[in-house]
């Protein structure tokens, strides 16, 4: 474990939270100037680790002999190759969804992720997955959901990366949805048979899946209790620690808020590994 600096950002009764900077800071700088993040591979020894899926999506079993799970992810970004990368590294089956499922850009994703992913439409994912993530631009949201067809989200595990980032000034961003309602409330509007639970949205994508930082807790919010353990279930699988569930959907009001915060704290320190921890008892 490298030594970590770790800088308190806010300190109040009984809560502290402080950044933890990794020394990768070099590969990180050229979010700064182009706003998207490089993705970190995954590394191999994910694959003789044991995972549980839920039996309520089991289709078949994985090499382990645990459950696997059909996801589909609505965004080909770096979140969602980065999020792909993990559920198939760890035996699920993947269909990245895109309205160009068949650019050079997502063929070299799916042979450098192996025969568990694949791409398609948004429909297409959305159709595949018993579990869903949506990974899009925050201002394509909408426009993703419609082309996937609201009725395929019915009864399902929705996890919603999605931020409203507002870029229409240039960097730092802030928001185009804020305080009294969020992306994450109008999704699970959007949605009302879906279970929207917000989550990884705080962190970049590099650590999304095997985090560097193994104590830190994900911020979680969501309607949907067992859609919530659900969500937890899957950060344990990815190398989480666990979750702070902070409540129902309308959180995603100050989960999207801290966004343009994680981002000026990039800038800051020049590096887009940092992560927000919340130390308690
Ligand atoms: N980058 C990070 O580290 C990070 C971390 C936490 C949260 N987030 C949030 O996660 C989301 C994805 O971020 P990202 O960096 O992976 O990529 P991104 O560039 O924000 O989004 C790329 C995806 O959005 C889709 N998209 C863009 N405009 C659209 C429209 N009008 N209608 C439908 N789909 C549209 C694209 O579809 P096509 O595939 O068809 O082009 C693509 O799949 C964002 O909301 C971001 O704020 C990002």
């Amino acid at each position: 474990m490298p030594a970590i600096p770790a800088i308190r950002l806010f300190s109040g009764t009984g809560m502290k939270v402080e950044v933890i900077t990794s020394p990768k800071s070099g590969l990180w700088a050229h979010f700064v100037f182009c706003q998207r993040l490089f993705c970190r591979p995954i590394s191999l020894s994910n694959k003789a680790k044991i995972y549980h899926g839920p039996t309520a999506n089991l289709r078949r079993r994985g090499r382990d002999g645990f459950a696997a799970m059909k996801v589909g992810i609505l965004g080909s970004g770096d979140v969602g190759q980065a999020l792909g990368r993990g559920f198939a590294a760890r035996g699920h089956e993947v269909i990245l969804g895109s309205r160009t499922p068949d650019s050079g850009k997502l063929k070299a994703w799916v042979e450098k992720t192996g025969n568990r992913a694949s791409t398609g439409t948004f429909a297409q994912a959305a159709a595949h997955g018993d579990t869903l993530v949506l990974a899009t631009l925050g201002t394509g949201a909408e426009q993703a959901i419609n082309l996937a067809g609201p009725s395929n989200f019915a009864g399902k595990l929705l996890i919603d990366v999605t931020n409203p980032l507002d870029f229409s000034k240039g960097m730092p961003p802030g928001l185009f949805i804020g305080t009294t309602d969020s992306l994450g409330e109008r999704i699970q509007r959007m949605l009302p048979e879906a279970k929207v639970v917000k989550c990884f949205n705080t962190v970049g994508n590099s650590q999304m899946v095997d985090p560097t930082y193994k104590e830190v807790e994900m911020l979680i919010c969501g309607n949907d209790k067992t859609a919530k353990d659900e969500a937890a279930r899957i950060l344990k699988e990815f190398g989480w620690k666990g979750v702070i569930d902070i409540g129902g959907i309308e959180g995603a009001r100050w989960l999207e808020a801290l966004v343009p915060l994680w981002v000026r704290v990039g800038i800051a320190l020049n590096n887009w590994n940092n992560v927000f921890r919340v130390l308690h008892e």
